[in-house]
């Protein structure tokens, strides 16, 4: 496995790459949902890129962009183990520079749910996401189902910027009493991480309703409310596959969608229905 810094050498790299080149961009802290995107870029490519990178832009003011996990050294070893061709790590600098031209996320979608909370947020999400496939220019690039509106914003960039890169939506990984795998748990105490779970029992309640024929929006809003007492939420929403609100659910086409926070750990997750 190639450990790279710097984008003049991962490209020269890549130029000697032949077959297809699937692509995973992390910001580092690998877990097992990072691990099964890289297993699905592995699987559908000859050659597989992931990079490293706690990207300042996508972070707010006051947000954790000092405290966000960094596991370099262990990182590099699931790379390797993983079966991972190349791990691109650069730095800030290598990345940023000084009055840039600058990308913004639409002014509805990306300014609703996440958007809303984090203004701006996706803004830096969908600039460092296209200057990572301009980097690394792949086939494919593997996002998360986790991220639900991140994976519907960065699909809508490359179709609206016409970028030649299929994107690959990978299903989320939990932990097995429910939990959605994400970095930012090792925020959470063992008591906070107990109150996280009503967040998958709530998303869990929202399909049952379906299954049994409930489909009225609010009737499943009020119910997943009803299990997610006592926490702060950020947002309860179930929207279609394009993010429109929707008053029935369209079975096969709606996703659900949860935001709350847990002290100061701002946790999300959904399940599409
Ligand atoms: O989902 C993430 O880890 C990040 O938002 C991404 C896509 C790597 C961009 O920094």
């Amino acid at each position: 496995m190639k450990i790279i810094s710097t984008v003049d050498e991962l490209k020269n790299y890549l130029k000697g790459v032949d077959g297809s080149i699937g692509f995973v961009p992390t910001m580092g802290a690998l877990h097992d949902g990072h691990l099964s995107l890289i297993k699905k870029a592995k699987e559908q490519n000859s050659f597989v890129v992931v990079s490293i990178f706690v990207n300042p832009t996508q972070f707010l003011a006051g947000e954790d962009l000092d405290q966000y996990p960094r596991k370099d050294e262990a990182d590099k070893k699931i790379c390797q183990l993983a079966g991972v061709d190349v791990v691109f790590f650069p730095t800030p600098d290598e990345i940023y520079s000084v009055d840039e031209v600058s990308l913004q996320a639409p002014h509805i979608r990306g300014y609703v749910l996440e958007g809303m909370t984090r203004p701006g947020h996706f803004s830096g999400v969908l600039t460092v996401v296209n200057k990572l496939l301009n980097i690394v220019n792949p086939t494919r690039a593997y996002f998360g189902k986790k991220d639900a509106q991140q994976l519907n914003l960065i699909t809508l960039m490359v179709k609206q910027l016409f970028m030649d890169v299929e994107i690959v939506p990978v299903d989320t990984v939990r932990e097995s009493d429910g939990l959605a795998l994400s970095s930012r748990n090792v925020y959470l105490t063992k008591e906070q991480r107990a109150e996280a779970l009503k967040i998958s029992s709530s998303l869990y309640e929202a399909s049952k309703m379906v299954s049994q024929g409930i489909l009225d929006v609010s009737k499943i809003k009020e119910e997943m409310l009803k299990i997610l007492e006592g926490l702060e939420i950020g947002y309860v929403e179930i929207l279609n596959r394009n993010f429109e609100v929707i008053k029935e659910v369209e079975v096969t086409q709606s996703i659900v969608l949860v935001e709350v926070l847990i002290g100061e750990t701002r946790l999300l997750d959904n399940i599409w229905l």
